[in-house]
């Protein structure tokens, strides 16, 4: 990701040395750029593909990383404390602890798990795993996969990239979502669904009835793969305790409501047969020593759990806060509030601009591309306990404000 858009930034700097102008260290090319990228001279995919990118936004702003506040991704700020490890945790091989798994299996309510290095190593191996696996008897074709119109890109770039057809589902409103997926079912032909529950960035959400139904209605050999990253935050609506079926693959992502993505702990539910294919995939060792030991403790810390779920909407709701003063004046055309992040649909070049004006000030956002005229503005969390963090907060947006 980082090498697409040191290319293009490259290739800009090329562009530029005409005028003078070369680097990112200095203001005034910073301000180039949050024009040209408002002015589409720029192509958006210059912008880091994923949100938390502190080391690039660092190089672009010429401000040191620790520096950054980083609202650009959706983790919680307030992480699960870091207790002291047994040295055995980093000594032996990481064969899968069976307390870490009955932690997990504990936790979510479903024991039909794989820990993995990231539900995005899922993400990727996915396509591949279940055409081996899972062709129907005849079927010759990879089967095509509906997914949302907008949602966490990685889904759709490796269904994309292994040759799968691609149709999308509107990602904003849930009555005609629901409407396209149903009219897939019924048109009786096999179809993988993807569904992100509930999405990053738009907040589109499915009750687990919803995906059950559909589960239970897809045409044989179709998948539906129920993405799970950011429905800790409302456990009842995650499909695996009570509404699981042997055709639905779930991920989970252990960083984002414990606040420790730098351990890359996921986790994937599916039928034993499908787990095997991905374990072949993916191969051994692929939870480290360190993070089972700490994810075995988070997991089973349920009175941790129910303080981060009021934290985090304090957090939130001091967040939205701090910003009310700049969305009062923009009138974003949308906004969608979840614990762990707000998107707000504004303006396309008004979007890039005030990503440019905190970015110069240390503090990542993140713009999502839409169609042209609008993008949507999506904020992380801060944290409410974070005195000098809201502060910058509040100077950023007067300074935007005036
Ligand atoms: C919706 C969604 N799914 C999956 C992932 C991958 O997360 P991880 O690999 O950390 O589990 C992300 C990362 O931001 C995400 O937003």
């Amino acid at each position: 990701m980082n090498l697409l858009s040191d290319e293009l930034i490259v290739e800009k700097s090329v562009i530029d040395s005409a005028s003078g102008e070369r680097c990112f260290s200095d203001n005034s090319m910073n301000t180039s750029i949050a024009d040209d990228f408002a002015d589409g001279l720029i192509e958006p995919t210059a912008m880091p593909l994923h949100g938390g990118d502190i080391y690039s936004a660092s190089v672009r702003y010429g401000i040191p990383a620790p520096q950054w506040l980083d609202l650009s991704t959706g983790l919680n700020p307030e992480s699960y404390p870091l207790p002291q490890l047994d040295a055995a945790a980093f000594q032996r091989l990481p064969y899968l602890n069976p307390d870490f798994i009955a932690a997990a299996a504990h936790y979510y309510g479903n024991d039909q798990l794989m820990p993995c290095n990231g539900s995005q190593l899922i993400i990727q191996a996915l396509p591949q795993c279940l055409e081996q696996e899972y062709l129907p008897p005849g079927v010759q074709e990879k089967l095509p996969v509906l997914l949302p119109e907008y949602g966490y890109q990685e889904h759709r770039d490796h269904w994309q990239r292994h040759g799968n057809p691609i149709r999308t589902y509107p990602a904003f409103d849930s009555g005609a979502a629901v409407a396209t997926v149903e009219a897939a079912i019924d048109q009786g032909d096999p179809f993988h669904l993807v569904v992100i529950n509930p999405n990053n960035p738009t907040g589109l959400c499915f009750t687990p009835q919803q995906l059950k139904n559909w589960a239970e209605r897809m045409p044989g050999g179709g998948y539906l793969v129920v993405d799970e990253a950011f429905i800790d935050l409302e456990p009842t609506q995650s499909v695996l305790a009570n509404h699981f079926c042997d055709n639905m693959l779930v991920l989970r992502s252990f960083g984002k409501f414990f606040g420790l993505a730098g351990i890359r702990l996921g986790f994937v539910f599916a039928q034993a047969e499908l787990r095997n294919a991905l374990q072949q995939h993916t191969g051994i060792w692929m939870v480290n020593g360190p993070a089972q030991s700490l994810a075995t403790r988070a997991l089973l810390d349920s009175e941790w759990q129910y303080s981060a779920q009021h934290r985090i909407r304090d957090c939130a709701a001091h967040t939205r806060q701090l910003f009310s003063a700049l969305f009062d004046r923009i009138k974003p055309l949308m906004q969608v509030h979840t614990p762990l992040f707000s998107s707000y649909q504004i303006d396309r070049k008004e979007a890039y601009r005030l990503h440019h004006h905190f970015a110069s000030q240390g503090i990542l956002l993140r713009v999502i591309e839409l169609d042209g005229q609008t993008s949507l503005l999506r904020i992380g969390i801060s944290s409410a306990a974070d005195d000098q963090q809201s502060e910058r907060l509040r100077e950023a947006v007067a300074s935007y404000v005036g």
